[in-house]
């Protein structure tokens, strides 16, 4: 009997220890074997692969490989859609005018790889505004080119051992500054009507304007990168899914000068008139440091709509605020179904900081009767360290944020005169908040369950 105990331990345990081993497979590898399967994508194994040094290109971080690199991408997409193809980019710094990716394709930044963005503004060329926003963000009319544009693909990655996509933004950051550009500034990575797309285990840095957008796309992964900008730099976010469908933002780190993660679907009357919204985003273990913005936020400009937001294991240092939910009167549509737990915060001004009166309009054409709706907001499990405001919530007086929920957050705050919460047109619930939640956000008790939190 004893034995028959002894060994039934014994297979118990190397059962454990089976799956313990098959867990952290999984991590070391970021889950990306996971996740390129369920993107569709098999982005490391293409069928035709090249170096950019084929086609001519100098890595000394002085000679243009914008030839290269046109040629690179020309030659490879013309055997693509034959099992793939990858492009090679080795160590060394490669300076290059914008370039675009295709179909079936995997551009690979090996290890000490740098991607240089021309500083030759002549080799950006003004590319149309994008529909949903009417016209640039900075300025009216067109924008500069992107530095890397998908445009119109499926089955796109930008991968590697971690090389670095240099915007070299900073000739942009001071002519934006001095007032001085005519256009729009252009993005670092800009994916447009794409479907399975992968952005992984790379930096990307020091952008002109924001570092990462995927609009109009979905099925897109990111996963293991970094995002690396000045704090002082303007409008560097980190990676912004906008009108994107099924997003998955996993283990990935941003330091930025603007919103680390903005999760957007247009602006204004172009934003209603493109009506396509924002869903299904899904972030996990990300870590944000950005001391004038958000670690997320929604909006402003959310006129195609914003629904299912689901965000865990959040990580916040010297960052304004750790939620920021931002719409205005003339933005119409909707913020709903938005889940964000275990998030872990030092030093913040806020933790959740939420305004339905941002302002910001494209032109003055935007309808003042568009009232955007907010509802079904969660936060929970929230530990946070050196906070000013909790909650600063302003919903309208035309249309209140509903249905608000906040539970289990453990806040110290740093002392201040200001007013811990301050909720104006919010209602909701809350329970295990302290310092406690608004009057707005009923207490339910100790005992009441937390807010849900949908599995992903
Ligand atoms: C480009 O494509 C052609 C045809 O597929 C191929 O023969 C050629 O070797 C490729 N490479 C270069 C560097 O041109
Ligand atoms: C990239 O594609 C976009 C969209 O088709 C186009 O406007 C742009 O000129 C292209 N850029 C380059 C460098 O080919
Ligand atoms: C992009 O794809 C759409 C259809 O999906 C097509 O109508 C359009 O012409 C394509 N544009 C370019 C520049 O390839
Ligand atoms: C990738 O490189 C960046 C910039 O050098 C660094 O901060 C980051 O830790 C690196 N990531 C990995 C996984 O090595
Ligand atoms: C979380 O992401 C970081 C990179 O930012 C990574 O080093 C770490 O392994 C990830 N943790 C898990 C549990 O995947
Ligand atoms: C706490 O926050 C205040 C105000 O934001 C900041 O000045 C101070 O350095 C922070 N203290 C620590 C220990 O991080
Ligand atoms: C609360 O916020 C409103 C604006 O939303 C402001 O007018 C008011 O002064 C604030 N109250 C406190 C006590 O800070």
């Amino acid at each position: 009997m004893a034995g028959f105990h002894a060994s039934k331990l014994l297979f118990l345990l190397a059962a454990a220890a089976l799956v313990a081993a098959a867990e952290s497979a999984r991590l070391r590898d970021g889950g990306n074997l996971h996740l390129w399967k369920s993107t569709g994508l098999d982005a490391s194994n293409r069928r035709h692969v090249a170096k950019l040094t084929d086609f001519g290109g100098v890595g000394d971080g002085v000679t243009s490989n914008t030839k290269a690199f046109a040629a690179a991408v020309g030659n490879l997409s013309q055997v693509a859609a034959d099992g793939g193809a990858m492009l090679v980019v080795p160590a060394g710094r490669w300076l290059t005018a914008p370039f675009n990716l295709t179909s079936h394709f995997t551009l690979f930044l090996d290890r000490d790889a740098v991607i240089l963005a021309s500083q030759d503004m002549n080799e950006f060329p003004i590319i149309s505004p994008l529909p949903s926003y009417g016209r640039g963000r900075d300025t009216s009319g067109g924008r500069y080119s992107n530095f890397i544009m998908g445009y119109n693909l499926t089955d796109v990655a930008i991968t590697g051992n971690n090389g670095t996509i240099n915007g070299q933004g900073q000739m942009w950051w001071d002519k934006f500054l001095a007032k001085e550009l005519q256009h729009t500034r252009g993005y670092l990575v800009e994916f447009m009507f794409c479907t399975n797309v992968l952005v992984s285990d790379v930096t990307l840095m020091d952008s002109p304007s924001w570092n990462l957008h995927p609009v109009y796309s979905s099925d897109v992964t990111v996963s293991g990168i970094t995002v690396l900008a000045p704090v002082t730099s303007p409008n560097t976010d980190g990676i912004d899914p906008d009108s994107c469908t099924n997003v998955k933002i996993l283990n990935s780190y941003v330091i930025s000068g603007d919103d680390c993660i903005a999760i957007k679907s247009g602006w204004d009357e172009y934003g209603i008139a493109f009506n396509m919204p924002s869903k299904h985003i899904y972030i996990r273990n990300f870590t944000c440091i950005s001391p004038s913005s958000a670690t997320i936020a929604i909006g402003s400009e959310m006129s195609g709509g914003v629904e299912d937001v689901r965000a865990e294991d959040i990580t916040a240092i010297n960052t304004e605020s750790a939620v920021r939910i931002k719409t205005a009167v003339g933005r119409g549509a909707y913020v709903k179904d938005v889940f964000v737990r275990r998030m872990s915060l030092h030093t913040m001004k806020y933790i959740f900081w939420s305004t339905g009166s941002y302002g910001q309009h494209p032109d003055d054409k935007f309808d003042p009767k568009a009232i955007p709706v907010v509802e079904n907001i969660n936060f929970g499990d929230v530990v946070a360290s050196n906070v000013t405001i909790v909650g600063k919530l302003e919903g309208l007086e035309q249309s209140p944020f509903s249905g608000m929920c906040i539970s289990n957050v453990k806040a110290e705050i740093f002392a201040t005169k200001k007013a811990i919460w301050n909720c104006t047109f919010v209602e909701g619930v809350s329970t295990g908040v302290t310092p406690a939640a608004c009057p707005q956000l009923k207490d339910m008790g100790p005992q009441a369950s937390p807010c849900p939190f949908p599995e992903f």
